[in-house]
């Protein structure tokens, strides 16, 4: 099958199309022929192995999964010995976590990692929600524990997880307010957002405005500006984000540790967020995108062959919404 590898960590022009053998499924796997992938921010950092602290885990001289990418849509061909919940010709999506092996013709997936595929949406749009929903659900509904009547702020609302967030955030009951720039204004308020602050022209730190919880996906700001945003006993859930400026120790983890060394010792509560993928979270946003509540926006498409353009593209850290590659 066709697969975009890599061999060591580096710059987009590190991934190269190869020719690779189709996995076999071990026992609780299945094998999905990958109709769409997505890409995610993790997918830069996998690739460049950045910041470098992460190589403990991803491995140290060069990325320990050959093949990039995490996010899935597509239909099942083959199944292992021991499953039973999913059969051959289903439309399946999903997040094969550090295992990686997404931008490739097949994958092979633990049986409880894969969920139906929302009957109503795309490939794209399916491939689109994995990492980036969960995410976005995880943040609000489990860590931000956002209930009905409360103001909700998203920073990086026009971005994959951001665009997912404020449409999660109302379907919870919030009353939301993203922050995009100006070219993102009108499509934040179109996924349901209540207000919207462009950030080039105005800081939501210094708005009369305070919410019940700060959804921060950019990084940009400081913890004492982002809690200056929160009720006195509001939640600021951290995500990670900051502008790549090539090779860090510890990159965006440097802001999650302040807040984490802080939180003790303020009245906020402040959290920060690792999403993990689960078929529960699978299954809660097929159920929200099947109500028609939860769509996916796609940004840019690109063929197999085109990931190193389509990574280069979402490390501008402009995309706006998601990123997919069609297989
Ligand atoms: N902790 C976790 O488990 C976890 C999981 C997933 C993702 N993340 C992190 O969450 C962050 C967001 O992920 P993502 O997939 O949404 O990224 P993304 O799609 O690359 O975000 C791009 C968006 O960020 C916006 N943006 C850039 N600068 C901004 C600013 N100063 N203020 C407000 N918005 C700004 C851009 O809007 P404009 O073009 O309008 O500026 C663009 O729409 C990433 O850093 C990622 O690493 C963490």
């Amino acid at each position: 099958m066709k697969a975009i590898v890599q061999d060591r960590y580096g710059p987009p022009e590190t991934l190269k199309l190869a020719d690779v053998d189709v996995p076999v499924p071990a026992a609780d796997e299945v094998l999905v022929r990958v109709e769409a992938a997505a890409l995610n921010a993790y997918d830069w950092h996998a690739m460049r192995g950045d910041p470098r602290m992460a190589r403990l885990a991803m491995g140290r001289s060069k990325p320990r999964a050959r093949i990039r990418g995490r996010d899935f849509a597509g239909r099942v061909e083959a199944v292992g010995t021991h499953v039973r919940q999913v059969r051959p010709g289903d439309a399946v999506f999903g997040d094969l976590g550090d295992a990686n092996g997404a931008f490739a013709e097949y994958v092979c997936v633990p049986e409880a990692m894969v969920a139906p595929k929302p009957a109503n949406l795309t490939p794209q749009q399916a491939a689109a929600l994995p990492l980036a929903g969960i995410t976005a659900l995880m943040g609000l509904r489990d860590v931000g524990q956002v209930q009905p009547g409360h103001r909700v702020l998203i920073n990086g609302a026009s971005g994959g997880v951001g665009t997912l967030a404020v449409q999660l955030a109302k379907i919870l009951g919030a009353t939301v307010t993203g922050v995009c720039s100006t070219r993102n204004v009108d499509l934040v308020r179109s996924l349901g957002a209540d207000h919207v602050v462009d950030y080039t022209r105005d800081d939501f730190t210094h708005d009369a405005r305070r919410h019940d919880i700060l959804f921060d996906l950019v990084g940009n700001r400081s913890l004492t500006a982002l809690r200056r945003a929160l009720t006195p006993t509001g939640t600021l859930v951290l995500s990670g984000g900051g502008v790549y400026r090539g090779g860090s120790l510890i990159g965006p983890v440097w802001l999650l540790t302040r807040g984490q060394l802080l939180a003790p010792f303020v009245r906020h509560r402040i959290v920060a967020l690792a999403a993990a993928p689960s078929r529960e979270h699978l299954d809660t946003l097929r159920a929200h995108a099947e109500t028609g509540r939860l769509t996916p926006v796609i940004d840019r498409s690109y063929p197999l062959h085109e990931v190193p353009q389509a990574i280069r593209y979402l490390e501008g850290e402009h995309a706006r919404a998601k990123v997919v590659i069609t297989i």
